[in-house]
C-alpha cells in the first residue's frame, strides 16, 4: 500500500513527525505545497524532528486564499496522477489540508484526515471552512476528541465508532469496513509533545538567549504570546488593541516574550506603537517553543495547538479569540477567551494568573495516537 502525506504549514510538520516514525518501513513519501517556505517555519521543523526529505515541494509560497489553494489543487493532482497512491493524509485544517483532500478524493483516491471534526462553528475563519469541506470529502476521519467525533455525528457522519470515546488498540478488531469512518484516536501533538519535550529540555538554550534564566537558575516569570489568525492581524483596530492589551500586561512587569509570524510581522512593523517593552523576536523552533511554553507563567494566543500545548503542559492559557475548537480547555478552567479589546485582555491575564489550575482528566487521548492511527490503517485497508 502506497501513502501519501500532503503537507504545507508549520503545525502541520508537527503532526506528522509521530506518523513518519512509525511508517518508516511503509512505502510513504511527502507531499510539500510549500505554503510555508520561510527556514524557520519549515525547514528547521523537518531537521529538528527528524521528517524525511519531502519527495514533492509544489513550491506554491503565499497568495490570496483561492490562488493559493488553488494552485495547490492543480499541482497536488500531477503528483498523485504521477505517483498513484492508495490513500492519502491530510492533517489539520490549512489551505494544504483542503486541496490536498480535494485533489484526491476527485481522483477517487480515499483521505485520511488527521484532526477531523474540529470546529469552531465561526465560516468567516478560512480554517473552518477548510476543516468542513475536508470532513465531507474524507473517508476516515481520525478526531482528536471526543468532541471533535460528536461534531461529525451532529452533521450526519453515522459511523462513529465506540461513541466518539477514545479508540483502544485491543478493540479495533471489529472496526466497519465502509468508509466514511469516524474515530478518535486521540490528538498526534500530544504524541509530538511527550517526544519531544525532553530533548527540547536538553538541548534548547532559549532560556538564557532570552535571559529568563539567571547563572544561578532563577527563572524571571515571563509570558509567550503568539497573534497570527487573519481575523487578528487584517484589521489594523483589532491588532492595535490586542497589542495595547499585552503592553498593559508588560507594564505589571512581566517579560513578555512574542515570537513573531511571518504573517503579523510587516503589519506591526507599520503601526504607529512603542512596542519596546514586549520582546520581539523571530518564529522559534519546535523545541525552543515547547521549553518556552513549558516554564511560562502564562501563554497569550490564537493558535490551536498552543492552547493545547499550554493545557498539556499545566500551564495557564488566555485565548484572543471568540470561540475555539478545544472547548475542553475552557472547560477545565485551563484556557478563557478574550475579545480582542485592552480591558478583556488585561482582566483574562489576571483571572488566569490568579490561581493555579490543573487538569485532572485527559480529552486528548494517551499521547498514542500515531500508533492507533497505524493500526487502524492496518484494519480499514488489511494491510
Ligand atoms: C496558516 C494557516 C493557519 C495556521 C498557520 C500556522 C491557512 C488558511 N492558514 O496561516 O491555519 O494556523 O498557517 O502558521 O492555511 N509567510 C512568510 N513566510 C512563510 C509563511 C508565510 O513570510 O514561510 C507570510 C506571507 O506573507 C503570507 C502570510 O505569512 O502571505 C500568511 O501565510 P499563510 O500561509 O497564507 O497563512 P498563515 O497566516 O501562516
Amino acid at each position: 500500500m502506497k501513502l501519501i502525506h500532503i503537507v504545507g504549514a508549520r503545525p502541520q510538520f508537527i503532526k506528522l513527525a509521530p506518523l513518519c516514525r512509525l511508517l518508516k518501513d511503509f512505502n510513504s513519501l511527502i507531499v510539500h505545497t510549500g505554503q510555508h517556505y520561510d527556514y524557520m517555519m519549515n525547514k528547521i521543523f523537518f531537521d529538528q524532528l527528524e521528517i524525511p526529505s519531502p519527495a514533492y515541494n509544489l513550491g506554491v509560497g503565499s497568495a490570496s486564499h483561492g490562488q493559493q489553494t488553488g494552485l495547490m489543487l492543480s499541482l497536488a493532482e500531477e503528483a498523485l496522477l504521477k505517483e498513484k497512491p492508495d490513500l492519502v493524509i491530510v492533517y489539520g485544517d490549512t489551505n494544504s489540508t483542503l486541496a490536498g483532500a480535494l485533489a484526491a478524493s476527485k481522483l477517487h483516491i480515499p483521505v485520511a484526515h488527521i484532526e477531523a471534526g474540529l470546529r469552531s462553528y465561526n465560516k468567516k475563519m478560512p480554517e473552518e471552512i477548510n476543516r468542513v469541506l475536508t470532513d465531507q470529502v474524507s473517508s476516515i476521519l481520525f478526531c482528536p476528541t471526543e468532541q471533535a467525533a460528536l461534531n461529525l455525528k451532529k452533521e450526519g457522519f453515522h459511523s462513529i465508532y465506540y461513541h466518539g470515546k477514545l479508540a483502544n488498540k485491543f478493540l479495533l478488531s471489529n472496526l466497519p469496513k465502509e468508509p466514511p469512518l469516524v474515530i478518535n484516536v486521540g490528538d498526534i501533538m500530544y504524541d509530538a509533545l511527550l517526544a519531544s519535550l525532553k530533548l527540547a529540555q536538553e538541548t534548547s538554550h532559549i532560556l538564557e538567549k532570552l535571559q529568563l534564566i539567571s547563572p544561578d537558575k532563577t527563572l524571571s516569570p515571563y509570558a509567550v504570546c503568539t497573534i497570527h489568525r487573519q481575523e487578528n492581524t487584517e484589521n489594523v483596530h483589532t491588532l492595535t488593541s490586542i497589542l495595547q492589551g499585552l503592553l498593559r500586561i508588560a507594564e505589571t512587569g512581566i517579560r513578555l516574550i512574542f515570537p513573531v509570524h511571518p504573517r503579523t510581522s510587516p503589519i506591526i512593523k507599520n503601526l504607529d506603537i512603542d512596542l519596546s517593552p514586549l520582546v520581539l523576536v523571530e518564529p522559534l523552533s519546535y523545541f525552543d517553543m515547547l521549553l518556552l511554553e513549558s516554564k511560562a507563567k502564562i501563554i497569550i494566543t490564537d493558535s490551536g495547538g498552543m492552547q493545547k500545548e499550554a493545557f498539556l503542559l499545566n500551564v495557564p492559557c488566555i485565548t484572543l479569540r471568540n470561540e475555539t475548537e478545544w472547548p475542553e480547555t475552557i472547560r477545565m478552567n485551563m484556557n478563557y477567551l478574550v475579545e480582542a479589546l485592552p480591558d478583556a485582555i488585561v482582566r483574562g491575564y489576571k483571572k488566569m494568573t490568579q490561581k493555579p489550575s490543573f487538569a485532572a482528566v485527559k480529552p486528548f487521548g494517551e499521547g498514542k495516537t500515531a500508533g492507533l492511527i497505524l493500526e487502524v490503517l492496518r484494519k480499514f485497508y488489511e494491510i
